[in-house]
């Protein structure tokens, strides 16, 4: 490991550390309105979400590299208070991308970027027609975090009105595939976070998980299972008995697996009835453990089922590790 003291480096790398390490970001494109009512429009990666009660997000206008000067969003949203914070999604990420250009304080970036402006309810910034997910936010507090180039303000708003598409939803909630955010990463790069890129980890429920402390040696040691597979295993409240193992495996009933994903629910069922019986035949430790690898690895297709195919891992590696070794 390289270790560097941020004193001692160059502020352009020090830059470049926070922007490839601290990531994925996601994007802010914030419009303002300056006192004498010139709209302003531009992106922010260093942002996030810091509280629902009441609600709270910060984003933070730093001051220019070159020479220290502020940007248009910081002096406008100091002098009025208010914001409206847009999501940017896939489709819209080219037009933000141009409306981060340096133009001139009068120029309005909705003209440069092609995005439309639409009336606000409770502030006077427009909101950004094509984003889904738009924030009308008050500041609250502006954090000053340094004075030189580069350094932060943290603009912490308070969100008074959430406006959402339809498109975006599923029931009242926001669906994450639907919605098709992208974000910040290091240097030029983005990630588009939907389709694949998303995966699921369920919650550990309550504090009765065995952990990694409570694994049998015979997963610990596991040369097939990773330690994400072996982190599933441990989050599980207790390990089934050899008896309920062996009642399992023996009688290789089929996964009683209800997905909501009916395409999913068919491929685990049928793989993994599929495996057990191929390990039954095969009769060797690692074919049970794969067989177990197997259904470890896909439950972050969905979550909802991590309790039945742990369930499942427990009993094939149970059963395996207790009748075939003590042969
Ligand atoms: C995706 C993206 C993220 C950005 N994030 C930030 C940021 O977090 N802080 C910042 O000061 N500038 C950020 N910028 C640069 C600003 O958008 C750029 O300096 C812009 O010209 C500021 O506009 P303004 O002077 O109209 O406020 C980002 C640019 C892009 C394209």
């Amino acid at each position: 490991m390289r270790e560097i003291d941020p004193k001692s480096a160059a502020i352009k790398d020090v830059f470049g550390y926070i922007l490839a390490g601290v990531a994925p970001r996601p994007i802010a494109l914030v419009s303002t309105i300056s006192p004498d009512g010139a709209v302003n429009l531009a992106p922010f990666s260093f942002y996030n979400g810091f509280s629902a009660n009441p609600p709270i997000v910060a984003f933070s206008p730093s001051r220019r590299l070159r020479d220290s000067s502020v940007k248009d969003t910081y002096t406008n949203i100091v002098a009025t208070n208010e914001c409206v914070i847009n999501a940017v999604t896939y489709e819209i990420a080219q037009q933000v991308n141009l409306a981060s250009a340096d133009f001139a304080e009068s120029v309005n970036e909705f003209g440069k970027s092609g995005l439309t402006p639409i009336d606000s309810v409770a502030v006077k910034p427009p909101r950004v027609k094509e984003s889904p997910f738009q924030m009308e936010c008050r500041l609250t507090q502006m954090v000053t975090l340094g004075d030189g180039g580069a350094s932060g303000n943290l603009a912490l708003c308070e969100v008074i009105r959430f406006h959402f598409a339809e498109e975006i939803l599923s029931g009242d909630q926001i669906d994450t595939q639907k919605l098709d955010l992208v974000a910040r990463m290091g240097g030029a790069t983005y990630c588009r976070a939907s389709g694949d890129a998303i995966f699921e980890i369920a919650k550990p429920n309550g504090g009765a998980q065995i952990g990694f402390e409570g694994l049998p040696e015979y997963v610990r040691k596991s040369a097939i299972l990773t330690a994400a597979n072996m982190a599933l295993l441990a989050g599980a409240n207790n390990i089934p008995t050899f008896d309920e193992a062996k009642q399992f495996v023996e009688e290789s009933r089929p996964l009683s697996i209800a997905s909501s994903n009916i395409h999913r629910m068919y491929i685990l069922d049928s793989d993994h009835h599929a495996l057990l019986s191929l390990a039954r035949t095969d009769s060797t430790i690692e074919a049970f453990e794969r067989t177990a690898k197997k259904a470890l690895d896909v439950t972050e297709l969905d979550s909802q089922l991590t309790g039945e195919l742990v369930d499942f891992a427990w009993k094939t590696l149970v059963y395996a590790n207790t009748s075939l070794s003590s042969d």
